[in-house]
């Protein structure tokens, strides 16, 4: 038997433990040996490196991606991406999706791994047929939560639809480590059962059941796991890919990792961790294991962003109360996994509800916006008196909202200033209009380590 092993430590980990900070110049010196280890993907770019290159890092994002696949020449490089809202928070027009897969194909991704916050398949189609159109590999995504209308009926129904859609491979992607051994066990041998394309499992350490539930989902026949090098694993990040590799190794799983490889690749970015450490962009806490996403199914990620915006507001005292209104509003919203943007969006509406002393006094832009259907179809039923307050006898977008906005990106083009000088230029700015255009004009302040500090309340969680 074969196991894939998707690295994770230049994305996700860097994402989840160190807020995405991580220089390309910190890592360049590994990459050829990375590209030796075995692995079957390097998740290198995407989610939140993206806008960390350009808010934080001064550093072209695509000029990172060509530098990595330049030393990258035989191991996948892979990406994810949030559908129809690419590496953003909103919801971009058809030919700015197809742009952007085209550009990033061009500049050397081989798979993208593509969800939906809401699981609407409608807001992945798009990202999908592009990427095959490009001849790269198609990952469709469902994302993980439980709740009382997710079961393992929906799930198989959604990896039929994602198989119909196309798609090489399917991701189950539990960004809150919530997922338990036997669920793994269950949904694995479920989609096993209902697909023939082949299934990677994503998790991360938060809760403490990561290695558990990927021994399990290797045991129901799952075909990849992602993984993080041991100096970048655990918390909020992924489970340790040395560790996982052993203990596959010894029951005859082949992973194709050579451990000498990834002891130096440990080697190497042991010192890295530990300069994090010590600067304090690492804190330690998000090292340790929290099991509180088990009871309030609030993501490491996003207890770490409710702390710091309370924090900022003085009122660290009512953290309690937020974290008993947050699987209240989730409720009210009808269950949608609590990942980017849904997770940001349900917390601060949370906060806001304590906050104020009344439940919906104030409702925020973006909440109102998803019970408008502006973010895709609602997993269950959104609370009706919370509904007709915001929809005011307005009927809800039956279309996607995609399918409300004009092309933009040839306009763009021709109307952007001339700091934009290329396609790439001219994405970066419709992703992210004032970041973008002071990168690009040269106008960022130059990273200093060590005197970072980092707002939680914008980082992505996935
Ligand atoms: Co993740």
């Amino acid at each position: 038997m074969e196991l894939h092993i998707t690295e994770t430590v230049l994305r996700d980990a860097n994402q989840s433990l160190i807020a995405t900070r991580m220089k390309y110049q910190e890592f360049d010196a590994i990459l050829e040996t990375m590209d030796k280890a075995g692995y079957f993907s390097l998740e290198c770019w995407g989610g939140a490196t993206f806008d960390s290159c350009l808010r934080y890092l001064n550093e072209d994002p695509w000029e990172r991606l060509r530098k990595m696949r330049s030393k990258v020449k035989n191991t996948k490089l892979q990406m994810l991406l949030r559908g129809q809202n690419i590496l953003g928070y909103k919801h971009y027009p058809d030919d700015v999706v197809r742009k952007f897969i085209d550009l990033s194909v061009d500049a050397g991704i081989d798979i993208i791994r593509i969800f939906d916050a809401l699981n609407d398949t409608r807001n992945i189609e798009v990202a999908v047929d592009e990427t095959l159109k490009k001849g790269a590999h198609a990952q469709g995504t469902i994302v993980y939560t439980t709740s009382p209308i997710h079961n393992m009926e929906a799930y198989a129904e959604l990896g039929i639809n994602l198989e119909k859609m196309g798609v090489n491979s399917i991701c189950i992607k539990d960004m809150a480590g919530v997922m338990s051994p036997k669920e793994a066990f269950e949904l694995i041998t479920t989609l096993k059962s209902t697909v023939k394309i082949p299934i990677f499992l994503h998790t991360h350490c938060t809760t403490g059941l990561g290695p558990l539930t990927y021994m399990k989902a290797v045991e129901a026949g799952c075909d990849g796991i992602d993984t993080a090098i041991s100096s970048f694993s655990g918390g909020t990040s992924q489970p340790a890919t040395e560790a996982l590799n052993y203990v596959f190794t010894q029951q005859g799983i082949n992973t194709g990792l050579d451990m000498k490889k990834l002891k130096e690749i440990n080697d190497f970015f042991k010192p890295i961790q530990e300069g994090y450490i010590k600067s304090g962009v690492l804190n330690p806490y998000v090292l340790g294991t929290n099991t509180d996403a088990l009871n309030y199914q609030i993501p490491g990620g996003m207890l770490s962003n409710l702390i710091s915006q309370l924090k900022q507001q003085n009122a660290l005292d009512k953290l309690e109360s937020v974290l008993l209104e947050t699987p209240k509003v989730r409720k009210d919203l009808g269950y949608p996994p609590l990942v980017t943007p849904m997770s940001q969006m349900v917390g601060t509406q949370a906060a806001m509800n304590v906050l104020s002393g009344e439940r919906y006094k104030m409702i925020i832009k973006e909440v109102k916006s998803y019970i408008k259907g502006e973010y895709g179809r609602a997993p269950g039923q959104i609370d009706e008196t919370l509904k007709q307050k915001v929809l005011n006898g307005e009927k809800p977008l039956e279309c996607r909202f995609a399918d409300t906005l004009s092309p933009a990106f040839e306009k763009t083009k021709a109307e952007v200033g001339d700091f934009a000088k290329t396609d790439e230029d001219v994405m970066d700015y419709i992703l992210f209009p004032q970041i973008a255009e002071k990168y690009l004009k040269g106008e960022n302040e130059k990273p200093e380590s060590g005197k970072r500090t980092i707002k939680y309340t914008v980082e992505a969680i996935g």
